[in-house]
């Protein structure tokens, strides 16, 4: 077994070969992923216990969102002390426990790091709030006069992604109506003013204290946000677009170029430290070629590729969006991420089969037109993945996936809990329905997710057929094939290898070589003869009459 010194020192970070470059990383949703308490959320002990499926599955580190102390209004996304555990997710001994078992396995940990903004439990600003107008306190946060007479109108026109207005006005220490301050989020999340030395001080503060602990690395929450027009322009986003960003023309609080300065700041933070720490960026920005400006050779070393989460199903598409990353990315030195799900969007193994629209954020509901059968919806996904996964640089994975889990798009009303659904007055479903914890034993209460029985989410009686314990005994199960999957990613070295499409194939087919392995993915609604001499080495689905079926890829050695 390799222990965390090995991880740390070993000889594995030859530069050009560091593990984030062609790393597998899995996403680990702590409150839903496994309940070792009873009390129907996750929590570390709970991960720790479950380490061993894990490395089963064969990943190289995980990404675990927030578990630090917090009122829990964003699901952690909502942090009052940065460097603490929440009491719901247990200890800083259960995490140090917990690292030291992922580094025992070989698994690298990243943490979540949210800077954007705070809890409004967060000490910093409760004291903003005593302090009062023109503090250093208050500087700590953005708080602005309101507009009008009495400024009884918030100082510009900007709204929360969660909806309803960013800007919330608060109640002076005597008691009358007071200054506005900004949140980009829900009301419980008031953004830093990144303008302040000592908001930089207290995140490098932050970081060393979790690298003093050895983690891995970090991704950084709304890391495209820390920065504001120092004008505050008014601003109205398109509706259509991501709540999380991404139009042509940035929005005054995104992609502002002053961000660059503080990551390139952190990086020097993590070159302080031994072995290969990588910085990755949540940036939902325009195009990849702007995503490639946060990984150049002194900024983070990943960001997420979210237009090719966005893309559809659609080998022109695909392709396209395939080259441009690779291009861009492999222009700053840095390698392409490929991710196709997270906490924040809808389930791929129910968007891509998706004809409705459906805006990044939005989330869906029982009354969502067209919701695939999720067989078809199922075998669609895991032909994205076993695409996804043979492209040359890191891959991200989302808890459940694995298992073939689709969007609960079914959840009732009461059980809830995204602010996106509150701030919308239920307009807008939000991300709960990807947020269900995960079924580990069919027979077990809350399907081996809590001894209790207890699930924060309810759980659909469907996934029981999906828990992990069936599916490992169940040859060609959606898990049985992701690890295929992984173990010949890391045989045929894949993640570091590079890509070069064949041509011919015909439309609607997505065919390339990596090093020794070709790909072909069948995109289009007919059968594709196998190329004669070939090796199967796997198949997303089971062949057709001996040829590759709709919504199928296979990795073949020639
Ligand atoms: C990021 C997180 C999301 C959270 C938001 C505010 O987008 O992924 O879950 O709600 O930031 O912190």
């Amino acid at each position: 077994m390799t222990s965390q010194h090995d991880l740390h020192h070993s000889a594995d970070h030859t530069p050009g070969q560091e593990w984030w470059r062609s790393g597998v990383i899995y996403q680990i949703y702590p409150r839903s992923f496994a309940d070792h308490t009873g009390d129907g959320l996750g929590d570390l002990s709970g991960i720790t216990a479950r380490l061993d499926e894990l490395q089963e599955l064969g990943i190289d580190a995980v990404w675990l969102s927030p578990f630090m102390t917090s009122p829990q209004k964003d699901a952690g996304y909502d942090v009052a002390d940065y460097c603490d555990v929440d009491p719901i997710f247990g200890t800083l001994e259960d995490f140090d426990q917990m690292l030291q078992a992922a580094h025992d396995r070989g698994i690298r940990v990243i943490v979540d790091l949210v800077p954007n903004h705070s809890s409004d439990q967060h000490e910093w600003f409760q004291q903003a709030l005593a302090a009062g107008p023109g503090s250093t306190e208050r500087g700590r946060y953005i708080f602005r006069d309101g507009k009008g007479q009495h400024g009884e109108q918030p100082p510009n026109n900007w709204q929360s992604i969660f909806g309803g207005p960013a800007w919330t006005r608060v109640s002076e220490a005597d008691g009358s109506p007071g200054q506005w301050y900004l949140h980009l989020f829900d009301s419980s999340q008031p953004d830093f003013d990144w303008s302040n030395e000592e908001v930089h001080e207290e995140f490098r503060r932050i970081l060393r204290f979790w690298l003093d602990r050895g983690v891995d690395g970090f991704r950084v929450d709304v890391a495209h946000g820390l920065v504001k027009d120092q004008e505050f322009p008014d601003y109205t986003p398109d509706p259509e677009a991501a709540s999380m960003g991404g139009e042509q023309t940035p929005a005054p609080y995104f992609e502002q170029p002053g961000v660059h300065e503080i990551y390139r700041d952190w990086r020097k933070v993590l070159e302080e430290y031994p072995g290969d720490r990588a910085l990755c960026g949540e940036a939902w920005v325009s195009s990849v070629a702007s995503m490639a400006q946060w990984v150049r050779p002194d900024e983070m070393h990943q960001t997420f590729n979210f237009e090719y989460l966005l893309a559809p199903w659609e080998a022109g598409q695909l392709r396209d969006i395939i080259d441009r990353s690779i291009s861009a990315f492999g222009a700053v030195g840095a390698p392409s991420t490929w991710v196709l799900s997270n906490h924040d969007v809808v389930r791929h193994a129910t968007r891509l089969s998706l004809t409705g629209e459906n805006p990044q954020g939005t989330g869906i509901g029982p009354d969502f037109p067209g919701i695939p059968e999720h067989q078809d919806a199922v075998r669609r996904a895991q032909a994205a993945t076993a695409l996804m996964l043979a492209l040359p640089g890191s891959s991200y994975i989302y808890q459940g996936e694995e298992l073939g889990l689709d969007e609960v798009h079914d959840l009732p009303d009461e059980a809830r809990q995204d602010p996106t659904w509150f701030r919308t007055r239920g307009e807008k479903y939000g991300r709960d329905g990807c947020r269900v914890p995960i079924p580990w034993e069919a027979e077990s209460p809350a399907f081996g997710f809590s001894s209790s029985g207890k699930s924060w989410l309810p759980q659909p009686g469907r996934w029981k057929s999906l828990a992990r314990d069936v599916q490992r005994q169940t040859p060609g199960s959606t898990l049985n094939r992701y690890q295929q999957l992984l173990r010949l990613r890391r045989e045929l070295g894949l993640g570091a290898g590079a890509l070069q499409w064949a041509e011919g194939w015909g439309e609607g087919v997505l065919a390339f070589r990596n090093g020794d392995a070709l790909i072909i993915a069948n995109i289009s609604g007919s059968p594709v003869e196998l190329p004669t001499g070939a090796e199967l080495l796997v198949s997303s689905a089971s062949l057709i009459g001996g040829k590759i079926g709709p919504d199928t890829t296979v990795w073949l050695r020639q």
